[in-house]
């Protein structure tokens, strides 16, 4: 895990709460001054201490853990908002819709920002009857390889997973306007507007 809790992130949820340094001490068991040690980096609370912690004050294990407070208002359903996030280690690849703290062999994973594709990752699509042909000119080695090709629309994904050795191409269904995302493992998400 490389992400512990941090003071100013106690500190930020307790007064959001509205709660006093000794209040929050006195619900989790613990002395104000405890409190005010890890809220000033001066100490750190005791792994036993997180899940009382995060119910006290209100949020998440992950939550507290990753310092961002997550709301689920159940409005991120344009898909055109997805976020997407790749595990270094082990290669997991997740979508979401909206924000979302997540993490993969005990990585916390930022969201992925898609740069524009640029002429060493050049993508070309051509309509063939109701399909969309594309490909993508890069490498396609164990080393330096296009890892996956993604269509997305405002109500629709369409995601192809690519190997090292195979074709950095694939089809897509004609779906309306969109964007196509690629991930090449050394150079990171790229998107193109279709
Ligand atoms: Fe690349």
């Amino acid at each position: 895990m490389d992400n512990y809790i941090t003071g100013p992130a106690i500190k930020r949820l307790r007064e959001a709460k509205g709660m006093t340094q000794s209040q929050l001490a006195e619900q989790i068991g613990v002395s104000c001054k405890a409190v005010s040690k890890w809220e000033t980096a001066k100490g750190l609370p005791d792994i036993t201490l997180i899940e009382p912690l995060a119910k006290s004050l209100g949020v998440s294990v992950m939550e507290l853990m990753s310092g961002e407070t997550v709301t689920n208002k159940n409005i991120s359903a344009n898909i055109l908002r997805s976020k997407f996030y790749v595990c270094p280690v082990c290669g997991n690849i997740i979508r979401s819709t909206g924000n979302a703290v997540v993490s993969c062999c005990g990585i916390a994973l930022p969201a992925l920002e898609a740069e524009d594709t640029d002429e060493e990752h050049e993508i070309t699509t051509e309509k063939v009857e109701d399909e969309y042909f594309v490909s993508v000119n890069h490498e396609m080695t164990k080393t330096h390889f296009i890892s996956f090709i993604a269509h997305l629309t405002s109500d629709k994904v369409q995601f192809v997973k690519l190997y090292p050795e195979g074709n950095a191409q694939t089809r897509f269904q004609l779906r309306g306007r969109g964007y196509l995302y690629i991930y090449c493992n050394k150079h990171g998400l790229m998107k193109k507007k279709i």
